[in-house]
């Protein structure tokens, strides 16, 4: 998603970008500068690796927020151990960070404080997103000893207590603060600038109005920067929830939320308005990131929940899902008129956010736009991976 950020805020960023870069390890910066330069030449077969390992801890949640979806597949639950071992063994040579934010909640898994320790003694820098409802004094203080957490994203929908709480069904508003400021205390202790404090804020008719008030907030618990994203029209919500038919108020919310970022130091991440027909972009996820079921099925993003790009343990392994025939058909098509995955036409990511279907998950009636192409000519083969069991999955062709 493009940021638009004001000035100081963006100066902010980008030194936050440098000192990440700085922290990796020669050859780790090797296989970042490699990976920027075969995305921006829009290479098809890939000499870096993915940049970025979206790993699945757990699809176990503790919250029923009114957005999420749960997806089944047929992995288990949790990651174990042994399989996050056997994925560091392969990509730890190459590999430059590792995401973990799940479908559930990351630490519902017990083991992911290990695992995250076992990352950075292998020079992996890890991001991480929770809801902060098991972030302890005591975790914390674990993770900004002994792992290498570049960014720790706590999920915070709004700036009042009731609002959140309704959004997020089972989340406790003053639990979230104590899990912020334990990672802000343990940084303090330890005299350490990582991880960055990050919040996440979902954008919807409910929230919004709270946007100002959360830049607010966050400078007040010690929040560094925060990322702002639309509803996607999923799970108990429906089109009047999102911002697509509020374009004048997201606008002006918008505008006092970069002025007040600027004022209190806050970097502001906000997507392109509503209104801006004219935004383009080029989405890098299929040249930057690929995410990890528990089962090791694969997945190019995000909005591509509905479709697997194989399975590392069974096809291959990481490098070779990563140039497979799908990938390549995907980088090789994406920016064409008629995308491989055929939601890339529509995405926010590139095309911006003025039109409906940039807003809209499967459940509006068009779960077509969220599969492969399968049937174009010269369509690649179809993973043996794991096999969805979503409903929807099944019926869509
Ligand atoms: C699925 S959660 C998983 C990580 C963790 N449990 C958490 O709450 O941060 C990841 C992010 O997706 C966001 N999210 C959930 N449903 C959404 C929707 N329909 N549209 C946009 N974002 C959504 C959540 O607010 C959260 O920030
Ligand atoms: S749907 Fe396509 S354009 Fe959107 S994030 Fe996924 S790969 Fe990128």
């Amino acid at each position: 998603m493009a940021n638009r950020h004001g000035c100081s805020s963006r100066a902010k960023y980008l030194r936050t970008r440098v000192e990440r870069f700085r922290r990796l390890s020669f050859g780790q910066r090797h296989r970042f500068l490699l990976n920027r330069f075969e995305r921006a030449t829009g290479a098809e077969t890939l000499r870096a690796g993915p940049r970025t390992l979206d790993i699945v801890p757990t699809h176990r949640c503790n919250l029923r927020c009114v957005g999420c979806v749960h997806y089944e597949t047929e992995g288990p639950p949790d990651l174990s151990i042994e399989f996050f071992r056997e994925v560091l063994e392969e990509s730890a040579p190459w590999a430059i960070q590792y995401r973990l934010c799940s479908l559930g909640e990351p630490f519902l898994n017990r083991d992911v404080p290990e695992m995250l320790r076992m990352a950075a003694e292998r020079g992996i820098g890890c991001n991480i997103m929770t809801n902060g409802m098991l972030v302890t004094p005591e975790l914390a203080d674990f993770l900004v000893r002994s792992a290498r957490i570049d960014m720790f994203t706590f999920s915070i929908d709004g700036a009042k207590a009731e609002t959140v709480e309704r959004l997020r069904r089972g989340l406790r508003f003053d639990r979230l603060l104590s899990g912020i400021a334990a990672v802000v205390e343990a940084k303090k202790r330890r005299g350490s600038s990582v991880p960055v404090v990050q919040g996440s804020f979902v954008a919807m008719r409910e929230s919004i109005e709270e946007l100002v008030d959360l830049v607010r907030l966050a400078a007040d618990v010690g929040i560094e920067d925060l990322n702002v994203n639309y509803l996607t029209v999923e799970g108990e919500t429906g089109q009047a929830d999102s911002l697509f038919s509020h374009p004048e108020l997201q606008r002006r919310v918008f505008e006092e939320a970069r002025r007040v970022a600027e004022e209190t130091g806050i970097v502001l991440h906000l997507p392109p308005d509503i209104q801006d027909d004219s935004f383009r972009t080029r989405c890098v996820l299929p040249w930057d990131t690929m995410i990890i079921d528990t089962d090791g099925t694969a997945r190019m993003c995000y909005s591509s929940w509905e479709e697997s790009v194989g399975n590392v343990r069974t096809d291959g392994g990481i490098r070779a899902v990563w140039n497979n025939g799908i990938y390549r058909e995907v980088r090789r098509t994406i920016e064409s008129g008629s995308p491989f995955y055929r939601y890339c036409e529509h995405c926010g990511r590139r095309v911006g956010f003025s039109r409906l279907e940039a807003h809209v998950g499967k459940g509006e009636g068009n779960a077509r736009l969220f599969r492969f192409d399968w049937d174009r000519p010269g369509a690649p083969e179809r993973p043996h991976g794991t096999k969805l069991v979503n409903p929807d999955a099944k019926a869509a062709p």
